[in-house]
């Protein structure tokens, strides 16, 4: 529905009339329904300055990537548009006081953004559009400067109930993510004590009744907190249903395991305790079995005020403790932030790709590279790619994913989205581990996915036809996908 969908009937001409009339008459009904909220919801400073900042997220991430308009390609004009708005607003709003206050930073202001739109003017080909240069020189002086204003017009301070830093002066910063946003309530600013409690837990095999397997037996450091193997044991020897994915970022996420069953981190932990080919423990012989050692019991109390009496608080220091596994220190950060200047031409060139003909990003989200969906997070998406059962891609892999809760035949195969980052370090790949190197996974979307290589895949959401990269152009994403990884996540405590 809506305007993507219209979009895809005008420019690839393969609808028909009525259906088109069809769209039309459903998108003019949504836009009735928009133009009632507008009228309802008067233009505060508030909204004004969540909604500049989310456009100015929405070109990095929605517009010069293709989502926005994956077939007409046209979100670079967009992307034009929308910076030449910023400033008709700020003309009839904030310019008056910018002035009269700080003069330079108006002009300042106003140069980055002609000379982003006669980049952007000079720059039209989606193919060849360098998103590097763009981002790094063009979008993160824009944004920047439009934080300064925010903070020179002291007109609002900034809320913690949206995804963003609205003081970080780029979206690639270490902290430009609001990490309480994507809390659970619950665990909201949890302290050092609960954090360093929670990391001790996750390396003690004491949790699992069997003795022999803690969080770390899995999720290990080294490896990205995933664990080499396509499918680890579980604790009877048996090869677990899908492979360990990585903890680092994951808390930048609405759903939670392969086929996002788990709506937060929380009920995601609560579940290993309970999952039988994990843990094979119930919450509470876990509890009983923490609670002998006097040493743990202390660093209860002092954590939580309380000798904890379920399992509540352990599931929270654990969580805790995984929200603070972020990294935005790679090579990537470093070098689209201009603090350094070390990307070769493979590398840039990979990020181009992957944020352009490749149309990796309007799936891998930029900056987080996961399916949660910019700019309002909400919700992480599923997607049906078709993921093989070997790696000789012969058979199409029997796991259908998410459809296991509606049992809807659109949903057969549907897995969330994963993170990109540090996936050099955290092979073999896919749900099931099917495939060992990024070679693989490369060739695998070059065909066009499962649908690409022939099975029967009505429901693809990745467009079926070849990416027709060259072996070249492969080895460029992959030489980008390993700028992601991090030099060093731990958390401090
Ligand atoms: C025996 C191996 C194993 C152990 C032990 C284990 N995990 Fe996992 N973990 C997995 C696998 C496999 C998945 C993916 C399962 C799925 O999607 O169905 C997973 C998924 C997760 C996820 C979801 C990540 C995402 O992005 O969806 C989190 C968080 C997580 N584990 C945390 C933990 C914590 C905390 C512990 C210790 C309390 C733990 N795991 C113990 C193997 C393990
Ligand atoms: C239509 C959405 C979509 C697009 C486009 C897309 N991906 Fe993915 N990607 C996914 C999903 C969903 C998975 C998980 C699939 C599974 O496990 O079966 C995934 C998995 C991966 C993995 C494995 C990660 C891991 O930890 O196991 C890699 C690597 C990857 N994608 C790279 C890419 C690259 C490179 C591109 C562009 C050439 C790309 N993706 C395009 C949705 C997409």
């Amino acid at each position: 529905m809506g305007l993507q969908k219209i979009e895809e009937s005008i420019y690839e001409e393969a609808t028909s009339l009525t259906d088109f009339e069809q769209e039309l008459y459903v998108t003019k009904g949504l836009f009735s329904v928009l133009l009632s909220n507008i009228e309802q919801r008067p233009v505060t400073i508030q909204r004004f300055f969540i909604a500049t900042h989310q456009q100015l997220f929405r070109i990095i991430s929605l517009a010069i990537t293709g989502f926005d308009t994956p077939v007409s390609h046209l979100g670079l004009e967009e992307s034009k548009s929308s910076l030449e708005s910023l400033v008709f607003i700020y003309d009839h709003s904030l310019a008056p006081i910018i002035k009269a206050q700080n003069e330079v930073l108006d002009i300042r202001f106003r140069k980055t953004i002609t000379q982003a739109t006669s980049y952007l003017e000079n720059h039209t080909d989606f193919d060849t559009f360098d998103r590097f240069v763009f981002i790094r020189d063009y979008m993160n002086p824009i944004t920047g400067h439009w934080v300064k204003i925010r903070q020179q017009s002291q007109l609002w301070e900034p809320v913690t109930s949206e995804p963003f830093n609205f003081d970080a002066p780029t979206f690639f910063e270490d902290n430009s993510f609001n990490i309480g946003y994507f809390t659970p309530a619950t665990n909201l600013n949890p302290t050092r004590k609960q954090i360093a409690l929670g990391k001790k837990l996750f390396f003690d095999k004491r949790l699992s009744t069997s003795n022999s397997m803690s969080c770390a037996t899995c999720h290990i450091p080294e490896k990205g907190y995933a664990d080499g193997m396509a499918l680890n044991p579980d604790n009877k020897g048996r090869p677990l249903q899908r492979n360990t994915p990585t903890l680092i970022n994951s808390v930048f996420q609405q759903s939670f395991f392969w086929d996002g069953r788990s709506e937060s981190i929380i009920d995601q932990i609560s579940s290993v305790f309970t999952n039988d080919k994990e843990f094979a423990s119930n919450v509470h012989e876990f509890s009983e079995a923490i609670l002998e050692d006097p040493t743990y019991v202390s660093e209860f109390k002092t954590a939580f005020g309380k000798t904890p009496t379920k399992n509540t608080e352990l599931i929270k220091a654990i969580s805790s403790y995984i929200s603070t596994l972020n990294g935005f220190n790679s090579k990537f950060d470093r070098n689209i932030r201009g603090e350094e200047n070390t990307f070769t031409a493979e590398e840039t060139l990979g990020l181009n790709l992957f944020m352009g003909k490749a149309l990796c990003a309007t799936c891998h989200f930029m900056p987080l590279t996961n399916g949660t969906v910019p700019p309002f997070f909400k919700e992480t998406e599923r997607e049906v790619i078709g993921t093989p059962k070997t790696a000789d891609n012969k058979t199409l892999d029997d796991d259908l994913g998410f459809y296991w809760k509606y049992q809807e035949p659109l949903h057969k195969g549907l897995f969330k989205t994963p993170t990109l980052r540090n996936v050099a370090l955290t092979a073999p790949y896919m749900h099931n581990g099917v495939y060992s190197t990024l070679e693989e996974v490369l060739n695998f979307y070059n065909l066009g996915g499962g649908s690409g290589m022939g099975f029967d895949l009505k429901y693809q959401t990745l467009p079926f036809s070849a990416l027709n990269l060259t072996e070249a152009e492969q080895k460029a994403i992959i030489a980008y996908l390993k700028t992601l990884n991090d030099s060093e996540v731990e958390t401090p405590y």
